[in-house]
């Protein structure tokens, strides 16, 4: 009998120093100033694989909801998480596009190669007035990127008149001809894309000059201010931001854009790593990778206040996203991925690390919005599902222009051999009507993790939340069973004494509501 109780309580210490105590983190006071724009979750669109063709714009003998060929069932899913704006036509496909070839009567539109993305026939049947349409449907800010690399001043200048002009010039006439009167007021344009790359392979100064010589042409027409934006660095590049910055007045720019993604095995070459195949060691250095974006982000902000100490210019990091191998037998060119609860974790926290460097991050977009690398949506003839990152965007639409409160806390570790990452991530904001929005991440697949949270000066009564979880982080939706990943109420919160009490449960995303 003596043994039992001895054997209980060594049992009971062992216990107790394996549970993880409590971490302590304050959810600062905000200032009202410090917004966290929606723009950080925007979306982007390419003319690339089955994004365009076959997942916005489909056949139109099609047996799903159509607006002419627009469809309407992922129209209606992308409606519901408020996609603040959305990028095309692309990506390295902007800088072979020819906008004229894209309107005007469909069967009169020529034809021409993608080049960039699996050599196919591109019928140009998806042009301006349909990307358009779907920004209206979507209630979303087109965000158009110029074709710089192989186009010309004049045709931008061109794009830019037929769209917000109002006089009677015959490119406005012709937009009237084909459809809609009134201009339409497009105003976030990004001159050229990757300039360094697929772009043009310029170098930075060359960039800055071509640069300025199309901004000087962008024109403010009555009604519509412009929003130009700089074709920004290559990841950690920070010599091109440098030069940007140095070389570009601020008043010819509103925002300079960046590029980060994130792939498994962190190389271009040879095998990126498997979508849904792969082990914790794999598990864990995406995420590596992934985290990666909070110091590529602080090295381009320092670099951008140097020479812009006000924070007028805004950094958008307009690509981002997991790039895994294409999904076994798809078209290599297409870049169709599957998307694991893995990578709604990369997302979520990549939210959080823009949500904390909101003071120059005012723009994002997730590459690519259907079909495409880290997609929301996949589609397959008829069907539809919605992957494991949707649900965080789903999530996360809470923060959009909220206003933005810091947190403090010491995250404990999620190792793995040598290397270790912070297992917890979080943002904070609080919305218009007073609500408090607490977005956390618990990386750690193994270990559930929980927290006390201060919040002074803030008065709230009730808890509640959302978590997605599932049991393994490589599970992912399938068109069989495409509520495999799914979000779920969330018990894990309560209030104790002043404090808000939290356990999130291993690999989990939360986002709470306090009131
Ligand atoms: O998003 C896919 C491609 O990645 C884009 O076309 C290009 O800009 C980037 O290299």
């Amino acid at each position: 009998m003596r043994f039992r109780h001895l054997a209980l309580g060594l049992l009971l210490t062992a216990t107790a120093a394996q549970a993880q105590q409590p971490v302590q983190l304050t959810v600062q006071p905000g200032n009202p100033k410090l917004i966290i724009s929606k723009h950080i979750q925007g979306h982007f669109a390419e003319h690339l694989g089955r994004c365009i063709y076959d997942g916005f714009w489909v056949d139109e003998k099609l047996n799903v909801p159509k607006q002419g060929r627009i469809r309407m069932d992922v129209v209606q899913a992308l409606q519901k998480i408020k996609v603040p704006n959305l990028r095309w036509p692309g990506g390295c496909f902007a800088d072979t596009y020819h906008w004229r070839d894209g309107v005007g009567p469909t069967a009169q539109r020529p034809k021409m190669l993608n080049l960039w993305w699996g050599d196919v026939v591109e019928d140009n049947s998806f042009g301006t007035h349909e990307f358009l349409e779907l920004c209206q449907l979507l209630g979303t800010e087109p965000y158009l990127a110029a074709n710089v690399g192989s186009g010309t001043v004049e045709e931008m200048a061109g794009w830019m008149e037929y769209l917000n002009a109002s006089h009677d010039t015959p490119l406005v006439l012709q937009r009237r001809q084909y459809g809609h009167p009134e201009p339409y007021k497009v105003s976030w344009w990004g001159i050229g894309n990757e300039s360094w790359g697929c772009g043009g392979n310029m170098t930075a100064e060359y960039y800055t000059d071509v640069y300025k010589r199309y901004a000087t042409f962008a024109h403010d027409y009555p009604g519509t201010k412009l929003k130009r934006i700089v074709s920004g660095a290559n990841g950690d590049d920070a010599h091109w931001t440098e030069t940007c910055m140095k070389q570009i007045p601020l008043n010819m720019m509103w925002g300079l854009t960046l590029h980060q993604y994130t792939l498994p095995t962190g190389s271009w070459t040879g095998s990126k790593g498997s979508a849904t195949q792969f082990d914790e060691q794999q598990y864990f250095n995406t995420l590596r990778n992934g985290l990666k974006m909070d110091q590529v982000v602080t090295r381009h902000a320092a670099i951008m206040d140097k020479y812009d100490p006000d924070k007028k210019v805004a950094l958008l990091v307009d690509e981002w996203g997991v790039w895994t191998d294409v999904e076994p037998g798809t078209n290599p060119g297409f870049l169709y991925q599957q998307n694991t609860l893995r990578d709604a974790l990369v997302a979520a926290s990549t939210l959080n690390i823009f949500n904390n460097h909101c003071d120059r991050v005012r723009g994002a977009n997730l590459a690519q919005a259907v079909n495409v690398l880290q997609a929301l949506v996949l589609t397959d003839k008829e069907k539809m599902l919605l992957t494991p990152t949707y649900h965080v965007f789903d999530l996360y639409q809470v923060h959009q222009d909220a206003e933005y409160l810091p947190l403090q806390f010491q995250s404990p570790d999620y190792v793995r051999g040598t290397e270790k990452i912070p297992a917890l991530n979080a943002s904070a904001s609080k919305d218009k009507t007073g609500t408090m929005h607490l977005s956390l991440v618990n990386l750690d697949p193994n270990k559930p993790l929980t927290l006390e949270a201060g919040l002074p000066g803030q008065s709230w009564k009730t808890v509640s939340g959302r978590v997605l979880t599932s049991a393994k982080v490589n599970d992912y939706n399938t068109f069989d069973k495409p509520n495999a990943v799914q979000l779920a109420d969330f018990k894990g919160a309560k209030r104790k004494g002043d404090k808000l009490s939290v356990t999130l449960p291993p690999k989990s995303v939360v986002v709470l509501a306090l009131n």
